[in-house]
């Protein structure tokens, strides 16, 4: 077993109160990003983008619109974190890019552009859901790289899922492609501060079914 693994995954916990008089430096945050960005994704599609919400005034918007939440104004970032459920779709920047770099590694070539098309359609496309599937799981993976990224980089992390969706969407002029999986704030542990013990966690015979 990989000890430093492990000990980002015992030492990752969602935070909730932060050090108001400590930033997260900019390079802090690129090396967090970078890191997540290792995160696979349905056929390399990464149809995942962040909004990076530093400013009070947009903070305070934002926790208005997510339960009133203080960790959303106490955190220095917060990531708005974006699910794109057209990452899929012809003509979309990403999508036209990760051809062009799957054609130069070799991994697929020129005439078997249709049958990317028609696979990525047909898996994405057959639905809304379909749609919403897609960009949820693959961000999903993202969010979860991201808080493991920041744990190893020394900060800490809370997702938010309570808030209202599409007032989030509306303020913060998010357009219609985007769904909006998770809030997460980041930064540093407000010091003194002691944490409860870890909360409990399913066993493998809890998560194992058969049917
Ligand atoms: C997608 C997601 C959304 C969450 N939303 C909230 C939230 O809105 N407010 C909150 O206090 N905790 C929220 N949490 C935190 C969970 O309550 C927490 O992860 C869980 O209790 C396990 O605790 P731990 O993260 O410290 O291990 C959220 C967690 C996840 C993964």
């Amino acid at each position: 077993m990989n000890k430093a693994f492990k000990e980002i995954t015992k030492k990752r916990r969602s935070i909730n109160f932060f050090d108001t008089d400590k930033d997260v430096p900019e390079q802090t945050l690129i090396n967090m990003v970078d890191l997540a960005a290792n995160t696979p994704s349905s056929f390399n599609l990464q149809p995942w983008n962040l909004m990076v919400l530093r400013n009070v005034e947009e903070k305070e918007k934002l926790q208005s619109l997510a339960w009133d939440q203080p960790k959303v104004t106490e955190a220095p970032v917060v990531f708005i974190v974006l699910a794109d459920k057209k990452g899929w779709e012809e003509g979309h920047p990403i999508f036209e890019k990760n051809w062009k770099e799957m054609l130069k590694s070799g991994s697929m070539q020129t005439d078997q552009r249709d049958w990317f098309l028609n696979a990525t359609s047909s898996f994405y496309n057959w639905s809304d859901d379909a749609n919403l599937a897609f960009a949820a799981k693959n961000t999903g993976f993202f969010a979860m790289s991201l808080m493991y990224a920041a744990t190893s980089l020394g900060l800490e992390t809370h997702p938010i899922d309570g808030f209202d969706h599409e007032a989030v969407r509306k303020e913060f002029k998010i357009p219609d492609n985007y769904w909006v999986p998770v809030l997460l704030a980041v930064g540093y542990k407000k010091p003194g501060l002691e944490l409860h013990p870890g909360k409990w966690r399913k066993t493998y015979n809890e998560i194992v079914v058969s049917f």
